[in-house]
């Protein structure tokens, strides 16, 4: 039993922000050399808009062509029941909603308020229960906004409840511009553990700051057991300028273990998957700002 779950999120969150178009057969490659890490969950593409993310718009001949690990969960992004009904023909078993602790960022990230969002995902949540998909929830921008800047915790607090009350069975917290410390983070989630428990919840720490494992170690001791984090550090969101990459896999787990926490994750083979990643990405420092 691992006592830290680690959600991979490289093939999606780190890849998105990617401008040159990375072929399909190697993000097919990418996630073959995660399955056989140890994950539990990988999150391997995004069924958004093409127009918006045209990256992933591959998200369907990614699922068809990854050889499955049973033991593996294989998730990807929804914004809404097109997404869903996409994600879910290309046989995709636990999909992710994301929305935003912040009015800024969901206009920017997905064209409507943050109400409107919860209202979008209501036939999503209901389409999922009726088919036995697993939902996820994200709340981006839990500590700081591009856009709006500082966030109030009680803001995090009220839009994760209203993902749990849609049925989504966790949370994950997202630093979406790795703007949080240990202190913000942990009296963000003295608000939100008012009124969900931490074994609902996640983080989500990207990592401009360098604050990222840090910002884990600090959610571990307010009981939180799963983090995100995207093998070789990429990631970003192309609406979320400045953001840099998510808390890197292998950084992470060193973290873990050094510190006695079990993961389960199988370095020597994540090292693999790392150099396929550096290969793809090269020249890329990963310091860019996001476009917008
Ligand atoms: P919109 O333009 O308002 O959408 O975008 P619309 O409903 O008006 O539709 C416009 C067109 O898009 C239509 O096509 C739709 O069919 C099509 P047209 O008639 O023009 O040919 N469309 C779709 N096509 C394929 N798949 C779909 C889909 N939906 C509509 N699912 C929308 C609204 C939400 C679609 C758009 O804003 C979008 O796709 N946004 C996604 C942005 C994104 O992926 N951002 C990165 C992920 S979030 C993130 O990184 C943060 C996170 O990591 C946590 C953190 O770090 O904080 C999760
Ligand atoms: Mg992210």
């Amino acid at each position: 039993m691992s006592d830290v779950l680690i959600y991979e999120v490289g093939p999606r969150d780190g890849l998105q922000n990617e401008k040159s178009i990375i072929p399909t057969d190697a993000k097919i490659a990418l996630i073959d050399a995660l399955s056989g890490a140890g994950f539990k969950k990988i999150e391997a593409t995004s069924f958004v808009s093409p127009k918006w993310v045209p990256q992933l718009a591959d998200a369907a001949e990614v699922m068809a062509g990854i050889t499955r690990n049973p033991a593996v969960t294989y998730a990807a992004l929804a914004p809404n029941i097109k997404g869903f009904e996409r994600a879910v023909a290309a046989g995709v078993t636990e999909v992710a909603v994301f929305a935003a602790a912040s009015e800024g960022f969901s206009h920017k990230n997905i064209n409507c308020s943050v109400a409107e969002s919860i209202e979008r995902f209501k036939p999503l949540l209901q389409a999922a229960s009726a088919s036995n998909i697993a939902v996820r929830g994200y709340v981006s921008c839990v500590v700081e906004c591009p856009y709006d800047g500082a966030v109030n915790p009680e803001s995090v607090k009220d839009v994760a409840q209203q993902l749990i009350d849609l049925g989504c069975y966790e949370v994950s917290l997202g630093d979406t511009i790795g703007a949080g410390t240990p202190s913000s983070i942990q009296k963000m989630l003295d608000s939100v553990l008012q009124s969900i428990p931490a074994c609902k919840l996640a983080g989500h720490f990207h990592d401009t700051g360098n604050q990222a494992i840090d910002n884990v170690f600090a959610s571990l001791e307010m009981g939180l057991r799963t983090f995100d984090s995207a093998v070789g550090g990429l990631g970003g969101c192309p609406y979320a300028p400045g953001a840099k990459g998510n808390v890197a896999t292998g950084e992470l787990v060193d973290a873990l273990e050094k510190s006695g926490w079990q993961t389960g994750i199988d370095l020597r083979q994540l090292s693999v998957a790392e150099q396929q990643i550096r290969a793809l990405v090269t020249g890329h420092t990963n310091d860019q700002e996001a476009v917008q």
